[in-house]
């Protein structure tokens, strides 16, 4: 039977966790961003000194992750993090322990406690895939890597002729190739999942081709 979920899975800075947050909020559904969960296990890892490749002890902090989701707010261990956990070397650190199939176990009934009876919205890497497979419907969210990060860099008041603009796209680069080859849910498109290209569409645009293939499934 399906759930009433919507999976958005996609590569880092395509845009994913706004369309999803969007069509949460259009649809009156819960989100859950899956990538905080990871940002949140590499942050508190590196908080207690545990070392990022030490699959059993991070696998046991992301089973207690002390967190809680206040509207916007993250607060780990009562402390606001919201801003902390998107730092770059803490999303490197968030791809590091995701590697980890210990990791991405200890998170993965947490994941699937975020589904009320309203539904939910989500999105990551393996929402559709591992998550959620009875998901309603799946999406692919994607953009090219150099749209990505001007995306990004414009967030960030970056200019894009900067060395630091070349930094973010190979940082874009170096986390796609570690999402796509690891062995574990690796990032792809499934067959059941369509295929939203961003490139050329605006925020307004692509919640409206979700909410579309939504309404004509249900
Ligand atoms: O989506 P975001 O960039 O916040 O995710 C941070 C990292 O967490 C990703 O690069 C990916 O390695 C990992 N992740 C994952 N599975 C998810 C969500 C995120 O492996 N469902």
């Amino acid at each position: 039977m399906n759930q009433k979920v919507i999976a958005i899975d996609g590569p880092s800075a395509s845009g994913k966790g706004t369309v999803a947050a969007r069509v949460a909020a259009a649809l009156g559904w819960a989100y859950l961003d899956s990538g905080a969960l990871y940002r949140l296990t590499a942050l508190y890892a590196k908080n207690q000194g545990i070392a990022w490749n030490n699959e059993n002890e991070v696998a046991q902090l992301a089973a207690s992750l002390p967190v809680e989701f206040i509207g916007q707010t993250i607060l780990l261990n009562q402390q606001d993090v919201s801003q902390a956990i998107r730092a770059e070397h803490i999303g490197m650190g968030a791809s590091a322990v995701a590697k980890l199939p210990a990791v991405r176990t200890a998170l993965l009934q947490r994941q699937r406690d975020f589904l009320t009876h309203q539904g939910l919205v989500c999105d990551g890497r393996d929402m559709g895939s591992v998550v959620f497979p009875q998901a309603a419907l799946k999406i692919f969210l994607t953009a090219s890597p150099e749209i990505r990060a001007e995306r990004r860099a414009k967030q960030l008041n970056i200019p894009l002729e900067s060395a630091e603009f070349q930094h973010i796209l190979a940082d874009i680069q170096a986390r796609d190739e570690a999402d796509q080859n690891r062995s574990v849910a690796p990032l792809r498109q499934f067959p059941d999942a369509e295929l939203l290209d961003t490139s050329d569409l605006s925020i307004e645009e692509a919640v409206k081709k979700v909410l579309d293939w939504y309404s004509k499934k249900s």
